[in-house]
């Protein structure tokens, strides 16, 4: 039986959600090591959640050093289908200013050094990513904002997410590069969850706060940790208004993902014949 069908993971700044109530914390083991930290399991409105710190509680891992496999497998382990995964972001438009929200619909990989698949070692599969982030989670958690009006913030109901690999800050050259391909935000850690979440047929959606301009702006200052840090903790308030009001929808209204089936017309190896 299912422990909890939907799964948070919490990015930088984001370390633990307030308002979970009958907390358990469980230590996970699956076949890819041990998650970024225990996952917390717990009620959110009565509804039931699985909830993990991306990076430890206390932001103890890089981007590059991340356990994403072993991330994504716990959470289809404890019956997750949907995953809303909260991340700072650097702004790559004029228009998307710190504090704004974005609900990105598709992903640029600039990532070097990653696993980002389940497949190989015996198993071919290709999972189609044409559209990287589920559209119904994607259209649930932008409604949900909306519905907030929360202060200082805008909604983007879209966006391109550039993943790069870190853990330095982008050149203004790379910055400027991201802008010209029409990108809109950049961070380092969602693309290889999207992957993975898809393999395991996991529907994912992305709710990107923005913290900065990363280094492009002429108006404002280079990316610095500080002023990312500066805007994290009023990030992080809003972020858990925004996952409670999503969780509730989704509970109330389960949305059908594309997702829950990628591995239907995915995988080529005759399992029949394998040795
Ligand atoms: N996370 C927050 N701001 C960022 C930036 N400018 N570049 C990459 N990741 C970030």
């Amino acid at each position: 039986m299912a422990l909890a069908q939907i799964g948070i993971i919490g990015g930088s700044g984001l370390y633990k959600m307030e308002a979970l109530k009958d907390v358990e914390e469980l230590e996970v083991k699956t076949p890819f090591g041990s998650p970024s930290d225990t996952v917390i399991l717990g009620m959110l409105d009565g509804i039931k959640v699985a909830f993990l710190a991306r990076h430890g509680r206390n932001h103890t891992l890089l981007p590059s050093e991340l356990p994403f496999r072993a991330n994504i497998y716990a959470m289809k382990q404890l019956g997750v289908k949907y995953l809303i995964s909260a991340s700072a972001v650097g702004s790559l438009k004029a228009e998307i200013k710190p504090l704004d929200m974005v609900v990105p619909d598709q992903f640029i990989d600039r990532t070097k050094n990653r696993i980002s698949t389940f497949f190989g070692e015996g198993i071919v599969a290709h999972i189609a990513f044409g559209d990287p982030v589920c559209k119904n989670l994607a259209a649930v958690l932008a409604d949900a904002i909306a519905s907030l009006n929360l202060p200082d913030v805008t909604l983007h109901r879209d966006g391109t997410y550039v993943c790069m690999e870190g853990p330095a800050f982008s050149t203004k050259a790379e910055s400027n590069l991201y802008r010209s391909w029409g990108a809109t935000v950049i961070g380092m850690t969602n693309l290889p969850e999207a992957k993975l979440a898809r393999e395991a047929e996991i529907a994912y959606a992305t709710l990107a706060l923005a913290t900065d301009y990363d280094c492009w702006h002429p108006d404002h200052d280079s990316v610095t940790v500080e002023m990312v840090i500066g805007n994290l903790q009023r990030n992080a308030v809003n972020a858990q208004k925004v996952i409670q009001e999503t969780v509730k929808r989704l509970s109330e209204n389960p949305p059908t993902s594309d997702a829950h089936s990628a591995l239907k017309y995915a995988i080529l190896t005759n399992l029949a014949n394998a040795p």
